[in-house]
């Protein structure tokens, strides 16, 4: 296994839900974390709850659907961590409701942040990564993305969208050493799915943690093993 101490890592949309967990599991391995977001306050808050794990935490806040704002963000933390290891391009956002109801603004905007921004946020690593020969980019995409489902026809077109572009980083980057994760959660208790929960009980699904040990125990692999792609689910649905 790697020791995954004094490596860097970008967590997009690390101010709460998964990221959060995944920033938190990752500085309790040594890891020093920038988070991104759009909420300052949020952001702020995690930074300080991860610095006393005894790491590096600083953040930029910047829409995930801008690329030139993605663009300089990424530039700025890597130029305060001294590199990047590691990108968990996660930030993300549901919006959900049928074709007839749905806008064609909302669904552009799903599009824009879901897709667009996972491709933004890992062309902005891409050359530190290069540099280095060396990096893991973890793509979150979900469950969604590989079935469409009624009421879900924007999200799951920008999971699906994901996944694609996902196995394409992979093919592509794979000769620079960068191993590129695509991930295809289901349900999992944030803030993204309350409200949306069967039985409304947020303790019978999977929770941020699960999620969070799972990538980090992926990105500890022996660097001579990539898993491709992986999905999680809780045991009973
Ligand atoms: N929870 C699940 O069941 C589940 C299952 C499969 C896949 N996923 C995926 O996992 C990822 C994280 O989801 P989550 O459940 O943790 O959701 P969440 O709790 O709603 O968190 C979403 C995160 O994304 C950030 N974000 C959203 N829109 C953004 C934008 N335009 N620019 C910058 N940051 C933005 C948010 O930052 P701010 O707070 O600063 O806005 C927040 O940190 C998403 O890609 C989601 O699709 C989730």
């Amino acid at each position: 296994m790697i020791d995954l101490k004094g490596k860097k890592a970008i967590v997009t949309g690390g101010g709460r839900g998964l990221g959060k967990a995944v920033a938190l599991a990752l500085a309790a391995e040594g890891v020093n974390i920038a988070i991104t977001g759009r909420n300052e306050d949020r952001l702020k808050a995690a930074a300080e709850e991860i610095k006393k794990l005894g790491v590096e935490a600083v953040y930029a806040v910047f829409d995930a659907a801008d690329e030139k704002a993605t663009n300089e963000g990424i530039k700025t933390l890597a130029a305060q961590l001294g590199g990047v290891d590691i990108l968990i391009n996660n930030a993300g956002i549901g919006d959900f409701g049928t074709l007839e109801e749905m806008s064609s603004e909302t669904w552009k905007k799903v599009i824009d942040i879901n897709l667009f921004g996972v491709y933004y946020a890992a062309k902005a690593v891409y050359p530190f990564m290069k540099e280095k020969n060396e990096g893991d980019i973890v793509n979150v995409a979900s469950t969604a993305g590989l079935k469409g489902a009624a009421g879900m026809s924007a999200y799951a077109a920008s999971k699906a969208a994901v996944i694609s572009l996902s196995q394409s980083m992979m093919a592509e980057w794979r000769k620079n050493n960068i191993r590129v994760i695509t991930l295809t959660p289901s349900t999992i208790a944030t803030d993204l799915t309350v409200g949306t929960l069967t039985d409304g009980n947020p303790e019978k699904v999977l929770q941020p943690e699960d999620f969070a040990q799972w990538v980090t125990d992926m990105l500890k692999m022996n660097r001579r093993a990539l898993i491709a792609n992986g999905s999680i689910f809780s045991t009973n649905p």
